[in-house]
C-alpha cells in the first residue's frame, strides 16, 4: 500500500473509490458538498432518500454511475459538535474496513474535516495509515490457499486543505515507515518457532543491516557469549539444541559523539518454561515471547527508513527456553555478566535472565537512555489486561516521555511503581538475588530484578505481555509497541 497527500479537491480524483464524511442529520462536510456538486447532487439525493443520516461509524456505498467511474463512500461521523479523537479513530477503522473489503486498487479520502479539535492533520494521517495497515495485514506464507481474500487496495490519496499539506505530508512519510516497522515485527512474531530460533532472529537482523547500509550489525554467538561471561543468557539457552545469540544493530544518524538511545528486546523464540515447565494450554503462544526483540528490529527498520537524525542502538537478546538434560535447574546459581550472582528458583522466569546480561553489555555504548521491551510477566496481563503496556524505570523524565508517546500514538503505557520496598521479595539465602519474587506484584518484582543491572544509565522497562499479540480467533502479533517507540524517537529527534 502506498499513500500520498494532495491538496487537489477530491472531486477531481480519478481513484476507484472516494470517501467523504457526513455529519449527523445529513450534513455534508465541505469536501462532500463539493463532490456532491460535481456529481450533480447524487450524494444529497441519496441522503434525502433516507439512506443514511450520518450516524457515527455508519458507511454507505454509492456505486459508480457507470463503468470506469468512481464510487463514493459516505462515512457517518455523528453529530459535528460531538466529533472528537475517539470518533476519529473509529471513523478511520470504518474506512479501513470498507476499503480493504472492496475490489478497487485505488481510493481517495477527504480527510480535511476528519481532524478532531485539538489535534493536527498529522495525527489523523498517523491514525488512518495505522488503521489501514492493520486491516490490510496478512500472514499467509504458510497456507496452501488463501482463505482470507488478499487486499487489492494499492494507492491511497489523502486529500487535505492547502494549510494542512505540510504537516500531513510529513506524517505520511513517518506513518508509512512505522507501518513497515510494525508489519516487520508482526511477521517475525507470527513466524513459527521451528523456523524462528535465536540464530534465525540474528540472521534477520543481519538481513536488515544488508538492506539498510546505515545499520551496522554485531552478532555474538555462544562462543563469544562464553568468552564474555554472559552466563545468564547461556543458562537460559542451555536446554535447547538452538544456541543463544546477542545481537546489536548500531544506527548513527547524528554525530559520532552523541550518546545513543539503546533499545533492548527480549527474544525468547520459544518459552516452554524449561524444567519449571509451563502447562500445555495455549503454549503455542509462547512463540510470541520474542516480540520485544521483534519490536526492536521493527523500530530499527523504521528508523533507518526515515533516516532519523538520532543515534539508536537496537539490541536483541535471544535464547530458546527448553527442558533437557543440560537445561538449568531450579536451585542453580549463576554468575551474571555484571558479576552479581542469581539463584534460579524458577526456570520460567527466564526473560529477566537474558535481559540482565544484555543490560550490562549495553553499558559499552555509553547510552543516553536504555529502554528494554519484553513479554516479561503473565502478572502484567492480570494487572493491566490487553490495553496497555506497563512502564517502570529509574528515570521520571524518560518514563514520562514514553507515556506521552504512548498516548499520542494510541499505543499506550501505564506506569507501575518501582519502589525499593519491593526489592526485598528478591532475597535469596544463597546468592545475591533470586530470579523470582513470589506471587504479589509479579510485574514489579521482575522490573526490580532488571533495575539491579540498569543502575548506570537512565532506564525504562516496557512489559508488553498483554499487548504484543492477540489470542483466540484473531490470534496474531500486533506489532506493538513499535508505534509508541517510534513516536518517542521522533519526539527526541524533533527536540534537538
Ligand atoms: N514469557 C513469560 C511471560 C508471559 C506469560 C507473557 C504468558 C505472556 C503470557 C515469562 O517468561 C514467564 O514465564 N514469566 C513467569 C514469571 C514467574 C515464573 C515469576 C510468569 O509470568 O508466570
Ligand atoms: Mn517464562
Ligand atoms: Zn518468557
Amino acid at each position: 500500500m502506498k499513500f500520498s497527500v494532495t491538496a487537489v479537491p477530491i472531486s477531481q480524483s480519478k481513484a476507484r473509490l472516494r470517501v467523504v464524511g457526513i455529519f449527523r442529520k445529513r450534513k455534508l462536510s465541505a469536501a462532500a458538498a463539493s463532490l456532491d456538486e460535481a456529481l450533480d447532487g447524487a450524494l444529497s439525493s441519496t441522503l434525502k432518500a433516507g439512506e443514511s443520516d450520518g450516524d457515527a461509524d455508519s458507511t454507505l456505498l454509492i456505486p459508480a454511475a457507470a463503468k470506469g467511474m468512481p464510487g463514493t463512500v459516505l462515512l457517518g461521523l455523528g453529530p459535528r459538535k460531538e466529533y472528537n479523537a475517539k470518533r476519529a479513530r473509529k471513523a478511520c477503522r470504518a474506512i479501513a474496513r470498507v476499503l480493504t473489503e472492496r475490489p478497487g486498487d485505488s481510493a481517495a479520502l477527504a480527510i480535511a474535516e476528519l481532524v478532531p479539535p485539538d489535534h493536527d492533520p498529522g495525527w489523523l494521517v498517523h491514525t488512518l495509515v495505522a488503521a489501514l495497515g492493520d486491516a490490510a495485514y496478512r500472514f499467509n506464507h504458510y497456507k496452501g490457499k488463501e482463505e482470507v481474500p488478499p487486499v487489492r487496495l494499492q494507492h491511497i490519496d489523502l486529500h487535505v486543505n492547502e494549510d494542512q499539506l505540510e504537516d500531513a505530508r510529513q506524517a505520511c512519510l513517518e506513518s508509512e515507515a512505522i507501518l513497515a516497522g510494525s508489519n516487520h515485527a508482526r511477521d517475525l512474531g507470527n513466524t513459527p518457532p521451528n523456523d524462528l530460533y535465536p540464530e534465525a532472529l540474528a540472521e534477520s537482523a543481519l538481513d536488515l543491516a544488508k538492506q539498510y547500509r546505515k545499520l551496522k550489525a554485531t552478532v555474538l554467538d555462544e562462543k563469544a557469549l562464553e568468552e564474555l561471561g554472559a552466563n545468564a543468557i547461556l543458562a537460559v539457552g542451555r536446554g535447547s539444541e538452538r544456541p543463544p545469540r546477542l545481537v546489536a544493530l548500531d544506527y548513527r544518524g547524528a554525530g559520532k559523539d552523541e550518546a545513543p538511545i539503546v533499545l533492548v528486546g527480549k527474544g525468547i523464540t520459544f518459552d516452554t518454561g524449561g524444567i519449571s515447565l509451563k502447562p500445555g494450554e495455549a503454549m503455542d503462544e509462547m512463540k510470541y515471547d520474542m516480540c520485544g526483540a521483534a519490536t526492536v528490529l521493527g523500530v530499527m527498520k523504521a528508523v533507518a527508513e526515515l533516516k532519523l537524525r538520532l543515534n539508536v542502538v537496537g539490541v536483541v537478546t535471544s535464547a530458546e527456553n527448553m527442558p533437557d538434560g543440560r537445561a538449568s535447574r531450579p536451585g542453580d546459581i549463576i554468575k551474571t555478566l555484571s558479576g552479581q550472582t542469581v539463584e534460579i528458583l524458577n526456570t520460567d522466569a527466564e526473560g529477566r535472565l537474558v535481559l540482565c546480561d544484555a543490560l550490562t553489555w549495553v553499558e559499552r555504548f555509553k547510552p543516553r537512555a536504555v529502554i528494554d521491551i519484553a513479554t516479561l510477566t503473565g502478572a502484567c496481563i492480570i494487572a493491566l489486561g490487553h490495553q496497555t503496556s506497563a512502564v517502570l524505570g529509574n528515570d521520571a523524565d524518560l518514563i514520562d516521555a514514553l507515556k506521552k508517546a504512548g498516548t499520542a500514538s494510541h499505543d499506550r503505557a501505564w506506569e507501575l511503581p518501582l519502589w525499593d520496598e519491593y526489592q526485598e521479595q528478591l532475597k535469596s539465602n544463597f546468592a545475591d538475588m533470586a530470579n523470582i519474587g513470589g506471587r504479589p506484584a509479579g510485574t514489579i518484582t521482575a522490573a526490580c530484578f532488571l533495575a539491579r543491572y540498569a543502575e548506570n544509565y537512565p532506564w525504562a522497562h516496557l512489559d508488553i505481555a498483554g499487548v504484543a499479540w492477540k489470542s483466540g480467533k484473531e490470534k496474531g502479533a500486533t506489532g506493538r509497541p513499535v508505534p509508541l517507540l517510534m513516536r518517542y524517537l521522533l519526539d527526541q529527534a524533533a527536540a534537538k
